[in-house]
């Protein structure tokens, strides 16, 4: 059936042509249009425009079944795409969480044998359903909050036994959910235990056993490493992008979390999708994404809930960067995969206008997913998915008022896949 949303308050980054990403002074100019009406058909963003012109006779025939919405006072915006999370977990980690308030960095938590490796161990004894159930429902929460799209990432396996379990789970997810889903292959996300010392023997393993079976079974459509101090370094990170390259999985990679890691560079030299994390971005690392196809994404979660320094989004947004921003809904660094509150990060903590915080949430995650095409912007033959929001005063409260639910209606594929009423 199709979707007929009328009376739009403001209908949200509004594209006539479309465009793959916005960068630097771009961002803070966003399309809306108000007073506006919105026509999803087959799935797809049909048309739009203003009620002004609004001629119900001319845009349905009689016989078209159509659902109407009023959408009176609320906005419609594409849903966000969240380019970079690890939703598929066995368990949470709360306990070290408390370690980390008692003054533990990440590292020493990594060292004590916690961290990543206290998930991967996990891993190896749940069932393959209990990690797609789990997962589902973190996936129906973020959709509730409006997300449509979202990249979750392998490497809590680290045995390609489990490293295959996961992306099984992230590719029934695939065909289950509504969302939109990319998976990517991270391997290299830390090295196991049974390694330890012999981290270029795990990075073999990675590109000789792991790589050519994802690779034969589909599982992937990226890869990543975890590029930083005391994780892999450049020279592990160049051979498994370059292997990647032969699979045709591009790089989004994890790079200068922790320190200047050189992360950022490979990315660039292998035309890696995008680097992401970023916290140690100087005017060297800037220059070097500057004219690269590459999409710098930070992820506020983790640095707000590891109490790390953030990384210089508006220089980069100055310097003429296009910039994301996503969750890294993670057990360890980001226990959330709420994108209302990731665009309330990117004004509050890293000073960009609510504009800038829109692309950066939606058209350029969906650049950095490989999914402009589709995604991040209400433009003609897009995916139809976008939500509805609750009764709002402006396009500025979103990022304003962190904290609270805004979202009311959420349309994927052209169909509402949910509504709370206030
Ligand atoms: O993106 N930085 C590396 N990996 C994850 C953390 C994963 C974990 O601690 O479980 C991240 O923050
Ligand atoms: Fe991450």
């Amino acid at each position: 059936m199709s979707i007929l949303i009328k009376n739009i308050k403001k209908l949200v980054l509004v594209e006539e042509t479309p465009r793959q990403l916005a960068r630097g002074n771009e961002m803070a100019s966003l399309p809306c249009l108000s007073n506006a009406w919105l026509l999803i058909r087959e799935g797809k963003i049909e048309d739009f425009g203003n009620m002004k012109n609004f001629d119900k006779s001319k845009l349905l025939p009689e016989t078209e079944k159509v659902k109407i919405l009023d959408a009176t006072g609320k906005m419609v915006f594409p849903s966000f795409v969240d380019s970079h999370t690890h939703l598929v977990y066995p368990a949470s980690r709360e306990i070290e969480y408390v370690d980390k308030i008692k003054g533990l960095s990440y590292e020493e938590i990594a060292r004590r044998g916690g961290g990543i490796l206290n998930t991967a161990h996990k891993m190896q004894e749940i069932s393959e359903e209990e990690l797609y159930t789990s997962a589902m429902q973190r996936l129906n929460e973020i959709m509730a909050l409006g997300t449509g799209a979202v990249e979750i990432k392998s490497g809590y396996g680290l045995t390609t036994e489990s490293e295959l379990k996961m992306l099984r789970v992230i590719k029934r997810l695939k065909q289950d959910s509504p969302l939109t889903i990319k998976a990517t292959f991270l391997g290299a996300h830390a090295v196991p235990a049974e390694f330890k010392g012999r981290q270029s023997e795990y990075v073999e393993k990675v590109v000789h056993e792991m790589l050519p079976k994802v690779a034969e079974e589909g599982l992937a459509d990226f890869v990543d490493v975890f590029c930083d101090k005391g994780f892999f370094t450049v020279k592990d990170t160049e051979r498994i992008l370059e292997a990647g390259q032969k699979y045709g999985l591009r790089g989004k990679i994890h790079a200068n979390e922790l320190d200047y890691s050189g992360g950022i560079q490979a990315g660039v030299k292998y035309n890696a999708l995008s680097v992401d994390h970023l916290e140690y971005t100087g005017d060297r690392e800037i220059e070097v994404l500057l004219g690269s196809e590459v999409m710098p994404t930070i992820l506020p979660g983790a640095a707000f809930f590891l109490g790390m320094v953030y990384a210089p989004a508006r220089k980069m947004i100055d310097a003429g960067l296009p910039l994301a921003m996503a969750s890294d809904f993670n057990p360890g660094s980001a226990p959330s995969g709420n994108m209302q509150f990731i665009l309330s990060m990117a004004s509050i903590a890293y000073r960009l206008l609510p504009e800038e915080a829109i692309y950066a949430t939606t058209l350029n995650t969906a650049y950095a997913m490989g999914i402009s095409d589709e995604a991040g912007s209400i433009t003609r033959g897009k995916k139809a998915n976008v939500f509805i929001t609750k009764p709002i005063p402006t396009l500025e409260f979103m990022p304003y008022a962190f904290g609270s639910n805004k979202v009311e209606t959420v349309i994927l594929n052209g169909q509402v896949v949910h509504t709370e009423k206030c």
